[in-house]
């Protein structure tokens, strides 16, 4: 890939003098969704695939900008002065919100770059592609300009930029997962406080199988944005008889006692999911320090269920992909994964019964979806990374 994106550099920008290669990687979550936003737990962990900068500066304020991805959109030129969203700018208001949010903090750049850029996640498969991009932007940018910030900010910057430049309210998960990623752990992150642990996510005899229902998302204009809204409104009603600052500080036994103050049922389902998904998520890293996969697959199984009937962020495609997974032996848990509406499952799949899986499982989407599905063996990575 380093090759791949300092050839293209070169073709585009004639040379390779003075230029940097970066990585960044996408994340799959293997249990917590839809808690981020309501202080609670995540279980995500970084993939070794993800997206690449080849990278320089320039000596004036000009943003040369060219995605592999989007060959057809070619160079996008803009400039380092006056950042803001615009339609025209495509993809590249991604990488610019985050030098906008780096200015927000003081950080100010002397000059312009250019910049190729190389993904290998799916657009819009719930393996948080953009959190990857924000995340490598900012690494190259503390790189080309020195500066100080932690791994943990440009997890912040990145969704700070997520937020206010690209109108999407996502939480902190997404970021955090790939700025924080480690090798064969999953992060264990408490999203109320960002206190998290590392807890090693190798399965014995197991492996970790991503399927692609090839249903993109668009998140912008989802009803990501909604459901956050609705357990806003579910918080604020539960405040007015318990004493909490988020979904998160409940019990499932407090939020049965408490949630006739919720005075709509769509919002009731809403916040149950928040609260159980969250013990759900304390649960499934409990069994799996205590080697019980299959309680944390039965526990990822739930979790499905609950983003299908009360979160409803799940699609009739994914749910067939969760459903015959489930019936397929070998297979010890699967879900849906990332924000929904389409995307990716995640599914813990014995070794022997890989191949099967992927087989059986592609037949049956393919008769009763008439898509195609993908199929990844994922590897657990590393953080961001100069190459
Ligand atoms: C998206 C968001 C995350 C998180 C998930 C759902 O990936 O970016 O912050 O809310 O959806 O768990």
């Amino acid at each position: 890939m380093k090759e791949i994106v300092l050839k293209k550099f070169e073709e585009i920008f004639g040379d390779t003098d003075g230029v940097s290669v970066y990585f960044a990687p996408g994340r799959v979550n293997m249990i917590g969704e839809h808690t981020d936003y309501n202080g609670g737990h995540v279980f995500p962990c970084a993939l070794t695939i993800g997206t690449y900068a080849a990278a320089r500066k320039r000596e004036d304020d000009k943003l040369r900008l060219y995605s592999m991805n989007f060959d057809k959109l070619g160079v996008i030129e803009s400039s380092i002065i006056d950042l803001k969203p615009e339609k025209e700018a495509e993809w590249t208001n991604y990488p610019k919100g985050v030098m906008w949010a780096f200015e927000k903090r003081g950080f100010k750049m002397p000059c312009g770059m250019d910049i190729v850029l190389n993904g290998n996640i799916p657009n819009g498969s719930g393996l948080s592609s953009s959190a990857s991009l924000e995340v490598l932007t900012g690494f190259m940018l503390r790189d080309l300009f020195g500066f100080d910030v932690t791994n943990i900010d440009l997890a912040l910057i990145g969704q700070y930029s997520e937020n206010n430049f690209n109108g999407m309210n996502c939480g902190i998960m997404d970021q955090f997962a790939s700025a924080m990623g480690k090798k064969d752990n999953a992060i264990f992150l408490n999203t109320a406080d960002l206190s998290y642990e590392y807890a090693p996510l190798v399965l014995e005899g197991a492996k970790i199988v991503v399927t692609n229902s090839n249903v993109k998302h668009k998140l912008t204009d989802s009803s990501y944005n909604t459901r956050r809204n609705e357990c806003e409104t579910a918080l604020e009603e539960l405040k007015t008889v318990v004493d909490i600052k988020e979904l998160g500080d409940l019990s499932e036994e407090e939020f049965e006692a408490h949630k006739s103050a919720i005075k709509d049922e769509v919002r009731i389902k809403r916040a149950k999911h928040a609260v159980y998904e969250n013990q759900r998520t304390i649960k499934a890293v409990a069994a799996l320090k205590k080697n019980d996969v299959k309680l944390f697959g039965e526990l990822m199984n739930l979790s499905h269920i609950s983003l299908r009937d009360d979160y409803q962020v799940s699609c009739e495609e994914v749910d067939v992909l969760v459903e015959e997974a489930w019936k397929i032996p070998g297979v010890i848990g699967s879900r849906i994964t990332g924000a929904g509406f389409g995307g990716c499952t995640v599914s813990i799949v014995k070794d022997e019964a890989v191949e099967e899986f992927k087989e059986k499982l592609g037949a049956v989407y393919k008769e009763r979806v008439g898509k195609q599905a993908d199929f990844y063996v994922v590897e657990i990575g590393n953080g961001p990374s100069k190459l």
